[in-house]
């Protein structure tokens, strides 16, 4: 899987890729990650990216052309028919926004393209014509796509196989399980007058199992009952959750 980030501002990007896992997966040649200077892709002295807004207004905006032609460099190994199939994303609050479902479907792509806007925005152009996804990573705005490219990267990046130790620890996180997580201890066993659930000390496998799909179903109850509404759920989590006052909508599989 490759990477292909387009910023203006590079230096954000160097710590949170060279550590952790996402560092390690780079080491490990299971992702690369290309980040590229769109204003090194500018033709006049002063390496001009942004410009005044047409029709006036507060804020600068990002020129259509260093973007287009970073996009054409970045791809140029590609036949037009070849970068048809490439997502090619534009980070914006505008966009769809980024899920576990999304981030799965990308992890799949063996090339991305990462545009970060920045300001009041990017040129409507680029939006139009250079595009084919703008993803949002959630409903509030910041200051630059870099940090949801960093997020987007991330997301996808746990997904690809050999990442992340286990694939089973994939599986069982929130949401792409269908559920929120059951609570997570280690030792010591007891803390400042805390213990650890004596059941998850216990070594009896199945009663742990009981526990943690109980725990994970009375959390998901309690904090995102919309996930509970479309989660698989067996006849014993149903009765389960029916006696913590749960009914399950009528349209509901
Ligand atoms: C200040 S924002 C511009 C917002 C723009 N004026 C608008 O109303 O849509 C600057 C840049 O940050 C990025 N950005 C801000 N919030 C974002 C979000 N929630 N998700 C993805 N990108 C975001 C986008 O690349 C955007 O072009």
């Amino acid at each position: 899987m490759i990477f292909k980030v387009l910023t203006l501002f590079p230096e954000v990007f160097q710590a949170p890729l060279e550590s952790s896992m996402v560092g390690l997966a780079r080491q490990r040649g299971l992702v690369t990650i290309e980040v590229s200077d769109i204003r090194s892709y500018t033709h006049d002295p002063h390496g001009t990216a942004d410009d005044y807004q047409f029709g006036g207004g507060p804020g600068m905006v990002l020129k259509a052309d260093p973007i287009f032609e970073a996009v054409d460099d970045v791809l140029s190994a590609h036949s037009v028919e070849q970068r048809a199939g490439i997502p090619i994303i534009l980070t914006s609050p505008q966009g769809e926004t980024l899920t576990q479902a999304m981030a799965q479907e990308l992890s799949l792509a063996p090339e991305i393209v990462i545009i970060c806007g920045h300001y009041a925005g990017v040129d409507e152009r680029v939006r139009q014509h250079l595009v084919n996804r703008e993803i949002s990573i959630g409903d509030y705005v910041l200051t630059g796509g870099e940090i949801p490219a960093l997020v987007l990267i991330d997301s996808v990046t746990r997904l690809i196989p050999g990442v992340v130790g286990s694939h089973e620890n994939i599986e069982e996180d929130s949401i792409t399980s269908g559920l929120l997580q059951h609570p997570l201890y280690t030792r010591p066993a007891e803390f400042r007058g805390m213990a650890a659930p004596e059941v998850l000390r216990s070594g009896h496998h199945a009663e742990i199992l009981k526990w943690r799909r109980r725990e994970s179903l009375s959390r998901t109850l309690e904090r995102r009952r919309d996930l509970l509404d479309k989660a698989e759920l067996t006849t014993d989590d149903l009765t389960y959750l029916r006696s913590l006052g749960y009914a399950r909508p009528e349209h509901t599989p």
